[in-house]
């Protein structure tokens, strides 16, 4: 599974995403599977590079990419106030958020851990889980290889916002 660049679509830069191109002779706009993990897996690496993170040293880089096929990047931000440091995802995230996009098929996280896949904190799965359950996380490792998992499976019995929707059993007399 491990790649080489050669291997990974050349992105072309847009706003502040990135668009992947058509496959050639392709029909639709959405790139397939294999070329959309290769993309996601090269550009979180990129990412990567960008980490702020003089507090913990550890970097890591997410990419995000829609179902229209433009991709989001995104690198931890720390600072001096600890508490105030935004994970990788949460940045890609909150870029394609900002700039209209919410509808997602998948995201890559890539960190520095030599022999374990990156996995999301509690926070960056509900901020996913916020935007369906139903799409992908790639969890990966330097070397490129990576796991695949659902929003769902890395947060079962999730609370999102159809929850706030459901009947209650009594009106709260509170002002809500
Ligand atoms: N971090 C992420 O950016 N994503 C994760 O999924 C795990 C942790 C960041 C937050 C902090 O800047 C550093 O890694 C150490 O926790």
């Amino acid at each position: 599974m491990a790649l080489t660049p050669e291997d990974v679509p050349v992105a072309t830069v847009t706003d502040g995403s990135r668009v992947v191109p058509l496959e050639s002779g392709s029909t639709h706009s959405l790139t397939s599977e294999k070329d959309m993990i290769k993309t996601l897996l090269h550009e979180c690496l990129q990412a990567k590079e960008f980490a702020y993170c003089p507090y913990s040293k550890f970097r890591v880089g997410a990419a995000l990419m829609t179902n229209e096929g433009n991709i989001f990047v995104g690198c931890n931000v720390e600072n001096a106030c600890y508490n105030l440091g935004v994970c990788a995802e949460r940045t890609a995230i909150q870029k394609a958020i900002s700039e209209g996009h919410m509808n997602f098929r998948a995201i890559a996280i890539a960190s520095d851990l030599e022999d374990q896949f990156i996995s999301p904190c509690g926070a960056c799965r509900q901020v996913m889980r916020e935007f369906g359950t139903e799409w992908d996380v790639f969890l990966s490792r330097p070397d490129g290889s990576y796991l695949k998992m659902t929003v769902d499976e890395l947060l079962p019995m999730s609370f999102g916002p159809d929850d706030l929707r459901k009947k209650k059993v009594f009106r709260v007399h509170n002002g809500c």
